[in-house]
């Protein structure tokens, strides 16, 4: 791109002060901001007046959930399906690992947090051992897609690599990388990171199967016969990945995906909730939650609006392709954004000073013609990490590690 096709580009989008630092700044350095603004979707910034406003939706009922009893019930079957399909090499597992961690607030990505008590327990460590029990019980070596963004590639990379992939065959493991999306003020002007970098962060979790796609990797998924992708969260450390017994109800279910989900601990926690919208399967955010909606209950007398999705989802591929081109809803979050002033230096705020621009892999249930809700038990397998004390924090993680007997 030319200096005059960036002028266009950013005129066009109302942003032309990317440029003011352009006589100051070296051959190399232009020629990166160019290149940044060629590949830079500006259009996004126009929906930074959309903050705080939830999108439209349509009807919710609620959407039944294939509960613990059922599950037990059909163990062995579900158990024999799911182990067939891994061992005939058609479920991939792909780590979402593209986040900032911003809550956590570590500087390395979230995967290299050490929650080791007496010994080092990171938490890439601990995924892969759980995916490794599959490992064990099938014989079979799922291939493990990990999501990784600009920001913590080399660093996420580089620290797998060094510790040997916690006994993952490397050969198994594919990294790819998210795209960005560009951070701005409250009034939609994009952030400058310094003179020649435009302020981005990653794109939000639901641009993994895009990125995937752009990253060539299709073709693969083809090749090894991959029907199922299972998508999972770096921050829960008690998750189980490919777990078969899962894979089986999804597959027995005849379903286009399965969503792994918990009991809510109370009307209102802050979990999206499974349920149907316009009569296909969806998710609703825990704030946009009526109080009708939290007081409704089922025949059994139950709330009818009881179960919260924990960030484990099994896609079925040809699915995927079929939905890949929907728009989905794009979130404007607030938050903290380093940017620099107007003097040049580096400002870090203390509190939110804009938006990024996030798509969510929750939004892409309700493009799915059919989905199965699938209940697990919470304290054997949610430990989220997002905070380093208090609730969903390595506090409360390592405490479930404790009892579900695994030593820290
Ligand atoms: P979170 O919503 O917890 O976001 O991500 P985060 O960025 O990790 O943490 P905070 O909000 O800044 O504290 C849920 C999952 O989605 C992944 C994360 O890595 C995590 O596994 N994710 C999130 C991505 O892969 N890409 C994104 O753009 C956002």
């Amino acid at each position: 791109m030319t200096y005059e096709e960036a002028k266009q580009k950013l005129e066009r989008f109302d942003q032309l002060h990317v440029l003011q630092y352009w006589d100051g700044l070296t051959g190399e350095q232009q020629e990166s901001l160019l290149a940044q603004i060629d590949r830079t979707d500006f259009s996004v910034l126009k929906n930074c007046e959309n903050r705080g406003h939830t999108y439209p939706r349509g009807v919710f009922s609620p959407m039944k959930t294939m509960e613990l009893p059922e599950i037990e019930a059909k163990k062995d079957t579900f158990s024999q399906i799911g182990e067939q399909a891994i061992r005939d090499g058609k479920v991939a597992a792909v780590l979402l690992a593209g986040g900032m961690g911003t809550r956590l607030g570590s500087d390395n990505p979230k995967g290299m947090y050490d929650i080791g008590l007496t010994r080092p327990v990171y938490i890439f460590q601990r995924l892969i051992e759980n995916l490794l029990d599959v490992v064990n019980r099938t014989g079979a070596w799922p291939r493990l897609f990990i999501m990784t963004s600009e920001k913590n590639n080399d660093a996420t990379t580089a620290f797998l690599k060094e510790h040997a992939f916690f006994g993952y065959r490397e050969d198994r493991v594919t990294f790819f990388m998210q795209d960005m999306a560009p951070a701005s003020d409250y009034n939609g002007k994009v952030y400058m990171d310094s003179r020649f970098e435009i302020s981005t962060s990653p794109n939000g979790n639901a641009g993994w199967f895009s990125s995937l796609n752009k990253a060539g990797l299709l073709p693969l998924v083809h090749e090894e016969g991959i029907e199922w992708m299972n998508i999972f969260a770096v921050d829960n450390v008690l998750q189980r990945i490919a777990d078969p017994v899962f894979v089986g109800a999804t597959i027995d279910a005849g379903v286009e995906a399965g969503e792994k989900v918990v009991r809510k601990n109370a009307p209102d926690e802050r979990v999206g909730v499974v349920c149907l919208e316009d009569g296909r399967p969806s998710i609703v955010e825990y704030y946009e939650l009526s109080q009708e909606m939290m007081d409704a209950k089922d025949e059994k007398g139950d709330p009818a609006y009881n179960f919260g999705v924990i960030l484990n989802y099994l896609f079925r591929v040809d699915a995927l392709e079929r939905i890949a081109r929907k728009e989905l809803p794009l979130h404007v979050v607030e938050k903290k954004i380093p940017h620099i002033g107007a003097d040049g230096e580096t400002v870090k705020p203390s509190e939110p000073n804009g938006c990024k621009f996030e798509q969510l892999v929750l939004d892409m249930i309700h493009e799915f013609s059919s989905c199965l809700p699938y209940e697990v038990v919470r304290e054997h397998e949610f430990a989220p990490i997002k905070n380093p004390t208090g609730v969903d924090s390595v506090e409360s993680a390592r405490e479930l590690c404790r009892q579900n007997g695994i030593e820290l």
